[in-house]
This record gives C-alpha cells, sequence and structure tokens, in this order.
C-alpha cells in the first residue's frame, strides 16, 4: 500500500498594514473609552489599510512572505486558494489577482468565502486537494479588510475589527507532521446576527443603502458571541476526536481572535492552561479570515510550536460558520 498523503505546511507569512489605529484614536471618533474596549474585548490597537491598499495587495506581500519561508518558488504551485470575503471586487477572484502578481504560471486559483472561518474551510479543501493526489504545493491565504466594511460610526462593531493577511504553503508528504483532521459546521437559517445588507445582488448598493450605511457590517454582538463560544468548543472536540486527539494532547491552540473574552471561554472549557492559548488579539482586533493564519505565522517564528508537537485552529463567523482544523507540527 502506498503511505498516506498529507497536506503539511512548510512556510508560513503574513502582512500586517502600516497604519495602526489604537482605541485612544477611537475615542476621538465614537463615544467609546480605552477602557471599555480592553475590558469588554481585549483590544488595544488595530491595523487599518489606506484608501489605496486592497486585499490583494496584502494579499501578494503575504504570499511572498510564505514562499520565501517555504522555499518554494511560484512557478512549483499547483493552486492559490484565498479564503476572504473582502476581495478587491466581485471578480476576478483576488486569487486571479495573485496568480498573476506571484507568476504561478500553472496554477489554479480562486477565492472562497467563509467570513471568520474562512482559513479553516480552506484548510480543508486544501487538505483534500492534496490527499486525493489532484494537487502537490498550494497556497493558502487568509486575508480580509472589514475595515472597508464598518461603519465608523457605530461604537458597538467598529472597534472590534482590523486588516490584515496571512498564508502558508501546503505540501503532499508522506511522513507523519501535517493536517491530521479538520471539522467544519454550518448554521445558514441564523444569518441576521451577522451580515452586510447590501453590496449583492439582492440589495445593490444605490443611495438609500448608502444613507442607512447597509453596506457595512451589521452585528447582534451579543448573540454572535454566545453561538461563538459553543461552537468552536464543539469544533475543537470534533477535530480532536477525529484525529484521535484529547485537549491534553495540544501543545498550543489558536483560536480565531475576535474577543479576549471569547478565548478565554473556550480554553476554560476545553480545560486548557493559559500558556496553551495563543492570544494576539490586542495587536490587531478580528481580522476575520486572517486571524487564525496571522497568529500560526507569529506562533511559529516566536518558538512557541516545535517539530512534532500538536496545535489546533479554531474558528467561527458569519454565515454562521465554524471549524476547526488539527496539525501535527
Ligand atoms: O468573528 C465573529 C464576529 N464577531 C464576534 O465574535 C463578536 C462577538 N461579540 C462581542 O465580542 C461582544 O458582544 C461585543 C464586544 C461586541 C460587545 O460586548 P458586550 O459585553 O456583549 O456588550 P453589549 O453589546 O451587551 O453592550 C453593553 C453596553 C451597552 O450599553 P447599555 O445598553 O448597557 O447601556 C452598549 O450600548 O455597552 C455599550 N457599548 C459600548 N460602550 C462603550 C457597546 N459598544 C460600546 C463601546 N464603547 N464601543
Amino acid at each position: 500500500m502506498l503511505p498516506k498523503k498529507r497536506a503539511r505546511i512548510i512556510g508560513t507569512g503574513k502582512c500586517m498594514p502600516k497604519t495602526v489605529l489604537t482605541n485612544q484614536d477611537l475615542e476621538k471618533m465614537v463615544n467609546t473609552t480605552d477602557e471599555w474596549i480592553k475590558s469588554r474585548t481585549g483590544i488595544k490597537e488595530r491595523r487599518i489599510t489606506t484608501a489605496k491598499e486592497s486585499t490583494s495587495d496584502l494579499a501578494i506581500q503575504a504570499a511572498k512572505d510564505a514562499l520565501e519561508n517555504a522555499h518554494t518558488k511560484a512557478e512549483e504551485l499547483d493552486a492559490i486558494l484565498v479564503c476572504t470575503c473582502t476581495p478587491d471586487m466581485f471578480f476576478p477572484s483576488v486569487g486571479c489577482i495573485l496568480q498573476a502578481a506571484l507568476g504561478a504560471k500553472k496554477a489554479w486559483a480562486m477565492d472562497l468565502s467563509a467570513a471568520c472561518s474562512g482559513f479553516i474551510y480552506g484548510m480543508a479543501t486544501a487538505k483534500s486537494f492534496i490527499e486525493s493526489g489532484a494537487a502537490q504545493k498550494i497556497l493558502l491565504i487568509g486575508v480580509d479588510t472589514l475595515s472597508k466594511i464598518t461603519n465608523w460610526q457605530d461604537r458597538s462593531t467598529c472597534i472590534l475589527f482590523g486588516d490584515g493577511a496571512g498564508a502558508c504553503v501546503l505540501s503532499s508528504e508522506t511522513g507523519e507532521s501535517g493536517i491530521l483532521s479538520v471539522f467544519l459546521g454550518a448554521d445558514g437559517s441564523n444569518t441576521e446576527i451577522l451580515k452586510v445588507p447590501a453590496g449583492g445582488s439582492r440589495m445593490p448598493i444605490d443611495q438609500n443603502a448608502l444613507n442607512e450605511k447597509l453596506n457595512t457590517i451589521k452585528m447582534d454582538g451579543p448573540e454572535v458571541y454566545k453561538l461563538a463560544v459553543t461552537k468552536m468548543v464543539e469544533a475543537a472536540k470534533a477535530a480532536l476526536r477525529l484525529a484521535d486527539k484529547k485537549p491534553t494532547d495540544l501543545k498550543l491552540i489558536i483560536p480565531h481572535q475576535a474577543n479576549l473574552r471569547i478565548i478565554e471561554s473556550v480554553a476554560k472549557r476545553l480545560e486548557l492552561k493559559e500558556d496553551v492559548v495563543f492570544v494576539n488579539v490586542q495587536k490587531y482586533g478580528n481580522m476575520s479570515a486572517a486571524t487564525t493564519i496571522v497568529a500560526l505565522d507569529e506562533a511559529q517564528k516566536e518558538g512557541r510550536i516545535k517539530q512534532g508537537e500538536l496545535l489546533e485552529l479554531v474558528a467561527f463567523g458569519a454565515g454562521l460558520t465554524w471549524g476547526a482544523a488539527v496539525i501535527q507540527w
């Protein structure tokens, strides 16, 4: 029997916009305080793209960083998969923009939309292509620029989000290391608690949509909060079960970075110690599909995960969508 093919991460990268928006800056924009934001979310600052910077600009830089760390040339890539809910435009996809910018001539390219869970959905997709033998090397990106669809007058949402991009190269390998399992879930009956109503085919942007700011994020924060905790715990346990592992086997867990209180609740319910939980929400806020991969890039470069150790990524987002992936590094 041929040895089982595994999708292994052979290099990661990220790109953060240079502009920093602090809680003190937000105090000047809406009726809020640094104290409220820190105590309710753990966020101190976030990165924001300028009017000239787009999702693909961040994605290209993150991709170049990941390719360099993976010692991989763009020409070697079989596929480019970009997880985002804030593409440059309806079409072409960010994936195709990247394919040209990187010179990844033989790669097919597409975008995948699962909001904040996007990167986990992307991992599941890339894993399947690699394990089936359909691809050997895939560039997987998690990128979002939620600042472009944020209502900067709504204090209940504008304090939460930031922009960023993370990337990794997945390679077909036969050793023990790689993505061991992925669990995905969705509940499309509960769309109202987190959505951008206008800008698509149901409600194209018109003057009324602009006046009412319907082209920006609308969220029932407390409801999203409750479901985020429940579903991330469920997903984390399910992916561990699929990999035949237990929470105590984990060297590191990287939860979606939306709110420090959500992260702490998830860790408590999984009975994980503080030093097993990766947190960078204080620096970047919620970057949607970019959170887990940016965190993975930082965790790895900080030496928080070593070869052979077990880690898990878990996320929750609009859709509703959720998922978790167990990785042997
Ligand atoms: O990736 C998935 C997407 N999103 C999330 O995961 C976010 C999930 N939700 C959350 O993180 C939290 O629900 C929030 C941080 C959004 C809100 O925290 P909360 O503890 O659930 O507060 P709340 O919405 O229940 O609001 C409490 C109070 C309200 O005032 P009253 O009605 O009690 O007088 C709000 O009007 O806090 C007020 N408030 C603020 N005050 C100061 C809401 N936003 C702010 C603000 N500054 N920025």
